[in-house]
């Protein structure tokens, strides 16, 4: 019985020490915490280039390929004081390229699967160019 306390006390112990050493990895810099809206353009930017939404097919950040780059974009949502979250919500007309909006609608049906979180990281991602 003793025995069986000793091995549990040095299990429990063990597996308490582990979660300890986790905890202390996530903070091993500390210097280079980001922001909360750092992370924001960063989980957006992931997102942006991801897979999943692969609006970096066609938006690169300086150079025009199939769409318009994304600094252009950002350019003219910013001088017109623009949303970019309520272009993806499909809730404002196309203002940078409108000859050309039949190739971005294509992706709405992908957009429309991505939370209100998402899209405003891709809002701020895009913005932050
Ligand atoms: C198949 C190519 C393609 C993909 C993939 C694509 N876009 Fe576009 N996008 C375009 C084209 C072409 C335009 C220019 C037409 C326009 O202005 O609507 C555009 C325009 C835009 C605009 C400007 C809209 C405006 O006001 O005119 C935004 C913002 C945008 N895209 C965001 C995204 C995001 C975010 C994604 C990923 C979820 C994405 N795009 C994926 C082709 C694409």
């Amino acid at each position: 019985m003793k025995q069986f306390l000793t091995l549990a006390l040095l299990a429990i112990s063990l597996v308490s020490c582990g979660s300890k050493e986790e905890k202390k990895e996530e903070n091993l810099y500390p210097e280079t915490t980001l922001s909360a809206e750092e992370k924001t353009i960063a989980n957006g930017k992931e997102l942006f280039e991801s897979n999943k939404a692969a609006c970096a097919t066609c938006h690169l950040p300086d150079k025009k390929v199939i769409g318009p780059s994304i600094k252009e974009i950002a350019k003219i949502y910013k001088e017109q004081n623009a949303s970019i979250f309520d272009f993806l919500r499909q809730k404002s007309e196309p203002i940078v390229d409108p000859s050309q909006y039949e190739v971005m609608k294509t992706n709405f049906a992908i957009i429309k699967t991505f939370s209100d979180e998402e899209i405003k990281s891709l809002e701020a991602y895009m913005m932050s160019l």
